[in-house]
């Protein structure tokens, strides 16, 4: 090759990176030319550093395009890896879909939550790892009709859980991933919420228990009101005939004596109108009659005894109602005894006599009941509220039939009170409820709706029942059923 010609190829080419080879037709070319005429030499020279002069600018431009495309493709795969790690650091297992539905990719805690095995993982499909998904489920088809439902509404966001077979509970939480206007699919996050799941169960459990518990306490705070509230009525009737007695007592003994003291006055009054007429007739005998007809004294003779005895009977009743609130209240007697359960029954209907009587007629149908161990003045309480409520239920006028009998039963002899109205009666669903606490069919301010329940109490203590047989219309009837020996449990509460 032409020296010239060497020199120029080592000046301008050779650091462009592009070397004889390369360039080899063209440089024949040249060398040829060099070879034959040294000015068109000089020319070709000329023209070849101009050339090479450009070569090297244009190689420039595309060494720093080369360079920024490296960078780029660096920044890139950066920008990869730190993805690929925050996919592999979440908990969560992430399942990535394309616009399809079809799994692109999923992270390490999807495997492990799916417990995906590794003969599957060698050659996974989109098929293979939902069908190991699905075979887990509860509920297969809602998983799959879910999925088909975002699939068709891609800008959906939604959660939903699913039970796993092996008792967990998944949660998923399914994201649309948009790219500009379009979606390319979506990320389905799956969570394990069994824990969580498991913790607000026992915490609603717990709330239920509260809220049992609770009701309890209103009952029993409830019922502890009301038998307060009956013992306070109790030792006040019983304080209240207490003194009432007393003074009845001396009231009943002197009209007795009253009684026979007029019975001797009378006498002398008798004896002094036979003499009257003994008498010759004149002032003294015009005095004494006018004194009479002022008095008007015969039809004193036979009022005032009239008066004594009505006085007597008043006497009598209040003697009564006293002795009624003594044995209604029981008061000095609050304990376990025996008790003739018609004696109760008679106080208590004369206690609430006046709830009665303008509403029923009451009429006794009571057969022989032995002595009973109870707790009398709570019994008492029992026949009060039934007495009352069937009062209650009659609408205009009707009658109440108190029945009371024995009969054997299944845990032996037992004795029955019962009290039948012909009121309103009760609707069978209702049936259920009437001894519910605070349930009543009376408007505010008239019913507690306590009766019942307490009653219930009461003669569960005793070891009994209350049976109930309504028609509604024709009336109702309470039956009270009583061991005649209670269980040996209840006996000293
Ligand atoms: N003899 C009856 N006839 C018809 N319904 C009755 C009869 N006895 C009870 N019931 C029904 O049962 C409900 C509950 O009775 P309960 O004695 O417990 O409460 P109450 O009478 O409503 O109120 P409280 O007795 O506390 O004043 C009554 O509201 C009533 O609807
Ligand atoms: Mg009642």
């Amino acid at each position: 090759m032409h020296p010239l010609l060497e020199r120029q190829i080592r000046k301008h080419l050779e650091p462009a990176g592009l070397g004889q080879e390369t360039m080899r037709p063209f440089l024949e070319a040249v060398d040829r030319t060099y070879q034959h005429d040294d000015t068109a030499l000089k020319l070709a020279e000329h023209s070849l550093d101009l050339m090479s002069q450009e070569l090297t600018e244009r190689n420039a431009a595309l060494l720093d395009q080369l360079t920024e495309r490296q960078r780029a493709e660096a920044q890139l795969e950066n920008l990869l890896f730190l993805l690929g790690t925050t996919l592999e650091s979440t908990v969560d297992g992430l399942l990535v879909l394309d616009r399809e539905a079809k799994t692109v990719r999923f992270n390490r805690s999807f495997i492990e939550m799916w417990r995906v095995p590794d003969e599957v993982m060698a050659f996974w499909s989109h098929d293979t790892l939902m069908q190991h998904l699905l075979e887990q489920l509860v509920d297969a088809q809602a998983f799959t009709d879910q999925l088909a439902h975002l699939c068709s509404h891609p800008e959906l966001e939604c959660d939903d859980t699913f039970e796993c077979s092996d008792g967990r509970v998944i949660e998923r939480h399914s994201l649309p991933q948009p790219q500009g206007m379009d979606d390319v699919g979506r990320v389905l996050s799956f969570r394990d919420i069994t824990t969580r799941r498991q913790a607000e169960t026992a915490l609603l459990q717990e709330k239920e228990e509260q809220k049992i518990l609770i009701k309890k306490l209103e009952e029993a705070h409830n019922q502890l009101l009301q038998s307060e509230k009956m013992a306070s009525v109790g030792q006040l009737a019983a304080g209240v005939a207490h003194e009432i007695n007393n003074p009845i007592g001396y009231i009943n003994s002197n009209l007795g004596t009253l009684r026979g003291y007029v019975e001797r006055l009378l006498g002398v009054l008798d004896a002094y109108a036979a003499a009257e007429t003994l008498l010759p007739v004149g002032e003294a005998t015009q005095q004494i009659e006018a004194a009479k007809a002022r008095a008007d004294l015969a039809y004193l003779k036979t009022d005032i005894v009239d008066l004594l005895a009505e006085t007597g009977d008043g006497i009598a009743r209040v003697r009564r109602i006293v002795q009624d609130l003594k044995e209604f209240s029981h008061v000095d007697q609050g304990d376990w005894m025996l008790a003739d359960l018609h004696k109760g029954l008679e106080s208590t209907l004369n206690v609430v006599n006046n709830e009665i009587k303008y509403k029923a007629r009451v009429v006794k149908e009571y057969g022989v009941l032995p002595m009973l161990h109870c707790l009398p003045s709570q019994l008492n309480q029992v026949f009060m509220n039934l007495l009352v409520n069937a009062a209650h239920a009659i609408e205009d006028q009707g009658v109440i039939t108190l029945r009371t009998g024995t009969r054997v039963g299944e845990a032996g002899e037992e004795a029955w009170v019962e009290v039948a109205d012909t009121g309103k009666g009760i609707p069978a669903h209702l049936l259920t409820r009437i001894f519910d606490p605070f349930f009543t069919t009376k408007p505010v301010g008239q019913g507690t709706g306590l009766g019942l329940s307490i009653s219930y109490g009461i003669v569960q203590k005793h070891g009994g029942r209350i049976e109930v047989e309504s028609e509604p219309g024709k009336g109702t009837a309470f039956r009270v059923v009583l061991p005649i020996q209670p269980p040996s449990s209840t006996h000293h509460e």
